[in-house]
């Protein structure tokens, strides 16, 4: 953690606890998200980057399409969609705070930087199913990039400054103003965060400032069916499947998770998935990694009632008996850990981008 965000850290903490009586237990233990110190120039070409079509091969769609602002950088829809003509497998899950997690995607499947997150978003089939260096060629006839890239540091527009610039937007993708942090939540949502650090276990694996412990567990989650009922759906999680080296892909009915980094022989960790933040929760519904739940009550009463049925289900999950108030209580405890909206113009490009300017008269010639 840098000095200022730590500083900033012991500041709110601070001031929760100065809110006298109503104050949670365990507040420190949380404590808002820190926020990562940004180089501007590269993070307003990653995010024109991050709304610009023309690194999806058809010029269909951009990063955007299915991390949308409004939603809190998720789409809003059980499954994403995927590169035109097919369909997705999974939720798109919130770009907020994602900068700050040990390892990417539900199954973690990327646990080295967001680089690589990016060169796999941009490069699978499934999302944008693009060829790097066709993106390349696109970008160095914007004169727009030419002078951003410069601007930027970058020299000339090349796909490994892509996979720079887009990370360093993301790192300005952070949660800040939420009732937890400014120490501003009701006495339901305080009574909660006592259930959620109390009795109902929760903090077990929610834990830390984006409420996890950025790693996997079973919870039991149903399947969505539509994987299976699809064929768009299924052919996509069929050339995933079989791209991973998953047994018996074809035949398989259940999205095996975080089994294909560790394929232990007993099964044991099929259907492990990383613990998700709660930060932002009530723009990013609907929730679990297939979007089973459509709403915070449901996964309250998942939990409630012990989770799903699952032979490997992590041991924490177990029947809760709470009553219909405390169960009301955990959901506005969960719903006080969302804050601003990121939809400004810092975070939003600002205009359409125009993919239809004319290319430089002489640029097969030109160097740039
Ligand atoms: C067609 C929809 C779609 C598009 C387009 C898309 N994504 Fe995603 N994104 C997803 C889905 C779905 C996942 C989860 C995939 C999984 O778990 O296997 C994801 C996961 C991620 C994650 C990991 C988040 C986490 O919590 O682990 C990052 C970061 C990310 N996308 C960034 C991007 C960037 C940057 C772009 C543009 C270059 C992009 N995405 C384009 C659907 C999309
Ligand atoms: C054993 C670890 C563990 C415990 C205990 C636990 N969770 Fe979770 N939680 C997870 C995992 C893992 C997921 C993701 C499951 C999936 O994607 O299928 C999850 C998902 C969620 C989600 C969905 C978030 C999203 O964006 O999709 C919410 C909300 C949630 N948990 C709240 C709670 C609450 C409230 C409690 C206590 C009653 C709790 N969790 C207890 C591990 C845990």
């Amino acid at each position: 953690m840098k000095k200022t965000s730590m500083l900033m850290a012991t500041i709110s903490v601070v001031a929760a606890l100065g809110t006298a009586t109503s104050s949670p237990l365990y507040a420190q233990d949380f404590g808002p998200v820190p926020q990562a110190e940004v180089d501007a120039a590269k993070a307003a070409l990653g995010q024109r980057l991050f709304y610009d079509p023309r690194l999806s091969g058809d010029a269909a769609i951009s990063c955007s399409t299915c991390h949308n602002p409004e939603k809190g950088f998720a789409d809003g829809l059980p499954l994403a969609k995927a590169y035109p003509g097919s369909d997705g497998f999974r939720n798109a899950p919130t770009l907020i705070n994602a900068a700050l997690k040990a390892a990417w995607f539900h199954d973690g499947r990327l646990g080295t930087n967001l680089n690589d997150v990016t060169r796999e978003s941009i490069t699978e089939t499934y999302t944008m199913n693009m060829d790097m260096r066709l993106m390349q060629e696109r970008i160095k006839q914007d004169p727009i990039y030419v002078e951003m890239f410069e601007a930027a540091g970058y020299g000339e527009p090349s796909n490994g400054s892509v996979r720079k610039a887009i990370p360093e937007f993301l790192k300005t993708l952070t949660s800040r103003g939420a009732p937890f942090d400014s120490g501003s939540m009701s006495d339901a949502a305080n009574r909660g965060f006592e259930l959620f650090t109390g009795k109902a276990g929760c903090a077990d694996c929610h834990s830390g400032p984006r409420f996890t412990d950025d790693d996997v567990h079973n919870t039991g989650a149903p399947e969505n069916p539509d994987i299976w009922s699809d064929p768009k759906r299924h052919l996509t999680f069929v050339s995933f499947a079989n791209f991973m080296g998953i047994n018996n892909y074809m035949n398989l009915r259940r999205d095996p998770g975080a089994a294909i980094r560790t394929n232990l022989m007993d099964g044991s960790d099929i259907g492990k998935f990383m613990t998700p933040t709660l930060r932002e929760l009530t723009y990013t519904a609907p929730y679990m990694h297939n979007g089973m739940m459509a709403t915070l009550e449901d996964v309250v009463a998942f939990y409630n009632v012990g989770g799903g049925d699952d032979p490997n289900m992590d041991e924490r999950i177990r029947p809760l008996d709470l009553n219909e108030q405390e169960q009301a209580d955990l959901v506005a405890f969960l719903e006080a850990l969302s804050g601003d909206p990121l939809t400004g113009d810092e975070f939003v490009w600002p205009e359409k981008i125009n993919v239809n300017y004319a290319p430089f008269d002489n640029w097969l010639d030109a160097r740039n």
